[in-house]
């Protein structure tokens, strides 16, 4: 059973990319009507895939009539639907937290004299959870896509949505004087019981499954969120990602790092829930971009990326054009960005001193418009993607890197993804198998086993431009011998069988140990 991930979908202004939600009922005109998504479902259900939406429910769009309500009066039927403050004594915010975008986390109101909450933009108010009236819309929701038969969720910036009791100033942490709202809204207790309640009244007794981008939720929490005890089937878990939240100090990483983090995911996850493996999203940069050199072989780098990818133990999330190899886009002014973060990182960083190429250069290196270009089918006018003006330049590698030339060229990335994805499927060790991580200090290689009883492999992925041993030193395995390579993703590119002896630059190969 496969599943397709539609980052949101319902009617929306996108000023974020649809995480702005105005109408959660309602599919949004750009993508279709209900009508489409309905045929949607139903034709992906007769390929055995199913569709999981986007729940945002820590917040609304502010053109939401939720909040066009609330915002009225202090006495309306939803006025406590939001989180509203009065200002302080001075006629300042309620507190002094920075929004996850940069900026106070708090905007005034004028028809309320209030100011309201928003952990995003203030296009973006946040949900107050603590009126049951507001959760039970909430579940209502949820159970209308689930009748129309979706297949999960994932729950957008779910660990937001339990505010502390108190507001209370945090220490500033910024030159602008402002303390970082995450520190003191994320994962708060007492929000485990709304999400017992929303597992309860949504996900119980159905077979959907759902996945929790939760920023915030350490590896000690992972039992009360996932598994058996838990609220979701799985969480998102960030720490293996290598590009920071600071764009204007490049994150130093080593390989070691990113190799700790995983095999740190893997080894909760083996206790409880199952781990969701990704690499890219749509908050994210590039990962060929993030992971190897400028000068690294595009090609080799992306099937080096889907390796790992497909062979840890948990569930594969490919990210849209991704299997096709993507790279970053570097557009020449601020105002090809559609991303608000973007535009607000260039704004701060302008603000800061720093000059006009400089903001941009961490808009090139960070943006999240990079994975948000428009899928490339082919090599027609907008990469065949539409007819009309996409909301974001399609990317100028189209004319090649485009689904219909990888589909025709079996030394493409996506052939390699396909690869992989059918040896997967045939070899069921990779789904159940144990995950043992090998040569863990290695700076140059990332290797592992997959082991089932005597079936066993091993995964060695070389993220280094020079030739790299794989150290089997308390690996279990006694010697090379016993490594028979099965897949090289230089098979097309040298007639020589790869050797764990010496990856060559960006290899990556699946072996059987026998
Ligand atoms: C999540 C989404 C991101 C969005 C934010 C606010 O982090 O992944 O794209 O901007 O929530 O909804």
């Amino acid at each position: 059973m496969g599943a397709v991930w539609l980052t949101p979908v319902f009617v929306s202004p996108m000023e974020d990319n649809g995480y702005d939600v105005a109408d959660y009922y309602t599919i949004n005109p750009l993508y279709g009507s209900n009508e489409d998504m309905d045929a949607l479902i139903e034709a992906a259900g007769q390929r055995g895939i199913r569709i999981v939406m986007d729940l945002v429910y820590n917040h609304t769009s502010d053109q939401h009539e939720w909040f066009r309500e609330s915002m009225q009066s202090r006495d309306n039927a939803y006025s406590d639907w939001y989180i509203w403050r009065d200002a302080k004594p001075d006629g300042s915010a309620p507190t002094n937290w920075r929004s996850i975008f940069g900026g106070s986390a708090w905007t005034w109101c004028e028809s309320r004299q209030q100011y309201y909450l928003h952990t995003f933009a203030p296009s973006q108010p946040d949900l107050n959870w603590e009126n049951p009236e507001v959760r039970q819309a909430l579940y209502d929701i949820a159970n209308y896509w689930v009748d129309k038969g979706v297949g999960g969720f994932r729950m957008d910036a779910i660990p937001y949505i339990k505010k502390p009791p108190v507001f209370k100033d945090g220490t500033p942490d910024g030159v602008d004087g402002m303390s970082d709202v995450h520190a003191m809204t994320v994962n708060t207790p007492g929000i485990l019981d709304f999400l017992h309640e929303f597992r309860q009244q949504v996900q119980d007794g159905t077979d959907i499954f759902t996945v929790g981008e939760a920023n915030g939720v350490g590896p000690d929490d992972l039992p009360d969120w996932v598994g058996s005890n838990g609220v979701f089937d799985m969480i998102f878990s960030f720490d293996h990602l290598v590009d920071g939240d600071n764009w204007r100090v490049e994150k130093q990483w080593k390989l070691t790092d990113v190799k700790q983090a995983l095999t740190a995911a893997e080894a909760v996850t083996a206790e409880a829930g199952w781990y969701p493996v990704f690499f890219e999203n749509h908050d994210k940069p590039r990962s060929i971009d993030s992971y190897f050199p400028e000068d690294a072989d595009p090609v080799l780098a992306g099937r080096a990326m889907g390796t790992v990818l497909l062979t840890l133990r948990g569930t594969p999330f490919i990210y849209e054009g991704e299997e096709l190899g993507y790279t970053n886009v570097a557009w020449p002014s601020i105002d090809d960005y559609n991303d608000l973060n973007s535009r607000s990182q260039y704004n701060s960083a302008l603000s800061e001193g720093y000059t006009e190429a400089e903001a941009l250069s961490f808009v090139h290196r960070h943006s999240r418009d990079n994975a948000r270009t428009p899928m490339q089918w082919n090599a027609e006018a907008n990469a065949g993607f539409t007819t009309g003006t996409p909301w974001l330049p399609v990317h100028d590698d189209y004319t090649s890197e485009n689904a219909q030339a990888e589909a025709a060229d079996p030394a493409s990335v996506l052939a390699w993804y396909h690869r992989l994805a059918d040896f997967r499927q045939a070899n069921e060790v990779l789904c159940d198998g144990d995950y043992r991580e090998v040569a863990a200090s290695s700076e140059q290689v990332y290797a592992f086993t997959r082991e089932n009883g005597d079936d066993k492999l091993l995964i060695a992925v070389n993220f280094s431009g020079s030739e790299a041993p794989v150290d089997l030193t308390g690996s279990g395995i006694a010697s090379f011998e016993d490594v028979e390579v099965l897949l090289s993703s230089y098979d097309d590119i040298e007639a020589t069988a790869g050797t764990p002896e010496a990856l060559r630059p960006y290899e990556a190969i699946v072996a059987r140990i026998r």
